[in-house]
């Protein structure tokens, strides 16, 4: 059976003073935001026609959005996560981030034939950014693939979200309960740490070599490349077909919530993944 989901639709990210989440992510990643509310102290930005990153400052006895109250759900803490660059933007990023006075660490996860150049920096909050070329003709193309955008001067010319890590302290439970549970795309894991690798989209994928496509990793909690932590209490936003995944999450008996075709679930390892309708 194909996967029910079909793309990352955003990430949300906690964070503990928003005017500074607002300006790194204006000024920093160039998104336009949509919405600013004082008093739930959270903001939404736009990161292409079909992703959305949202921030949200925890405030005492109130929930962020009264919608996801009884998954109690939480934006994401240390989550490291992927924007989507053409490969030719890389040099012209890092001079960016010179210029806001980011330190990065540049790592080529390809091989000497076909280098993967990727560059990691951190958030003002801890979340740990990955910078990761994509070729816009391949052939493993995402449900809503990543066009050129422009961004204000001084910004990083972002394309999209290209993956999310989360950390997972039953690493077995996980990689058994994602597939079952969600109906995820189990790709690939790796030899020498606990890391699966899920293609959001219809079959698993071989990762790597400039795919467009998007993608969930499961961790276990631990230091990784570039000292990039999975992110706890992840709040996730995934395309996918809602019934299907609803009459999964039903089997499997997981809390959740069902308003407006949208379904938001809460993972018993605290994570609450949202899967929308298509656009
Ligand atoms: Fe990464």
């Amino acid at each position: 059976m194909p996967s029910p989901i079909l793309d990352l639709a955003g990430i949300t990210l906690e964070v503990n003073h928003l005017p500074r989440g607002i300006r790194f992510y204006q000024q920093v990643l160039g998104l336009d935001l949509l919405h600013h509310d004082e008093a739930r102290q959270t903001a939404r930005f736009r990161v292409n026609a079909a992703q959305h990153l949202t921030l949200w400052k925890p405030v005492t006895r109130q929930a962020n959005d009264p919608r996801l109250a009884p998954l109690l759900a939480r934006g994401a803490s240390h989550l490291h996560y992927a924007w989507q660059i053409r490969p030719e933007d890389l040099e012209a990023s890092q001079a960016v981030l010179d210029e806001h006075g980011l330190p990065w660490t540049e790592i080529d996860l390809g091989t000497p034939e076909r280098p993967d150049r990727t560059v990691y920096f951190f958030d003002p909050f801890g979340h740990g950014l990955e910078l990761r070329g994509v070729d816009l003709g391949d052939d493993r193309q995402p449900a809503y693939p990543p066009r050129p955008v422009s961004r204000p001067a001084h910004a990083l010319p972002v394309l999209g979200l290209r993956e999310v890590a989360l950390a997972f302290g039953d690493y077995a439970g996980m990689k058994a309960r994602l597939p079952r549970a969600y109906g995820l795309a189990f790709a690939k894991e790796q030899e020498d740490r606990d890391f699966a690798q899920f293609t959001l989209g219809p079959r698993p994928e071989p990762d790597g070599n400039g795919t467009p496509r998007r993608w969930l990793y499961a961790w276990d909690p631990q230091v990784g490349l570039a000292d990039m932590f999975g992110g706890d209490h992840a709040l996730v936003q995934f395309y996918a077909d809602v019934d299907a995944v609803l009459a999964l999450v039903r089997a499997e008996g997981l809390p959740h919530v069902l308003a407006d075709g949208r379904l938001a679930v809460r993972d018993p390892e605290g994570h609450v993944f949202e899967f929308l309708p298509p656009l």
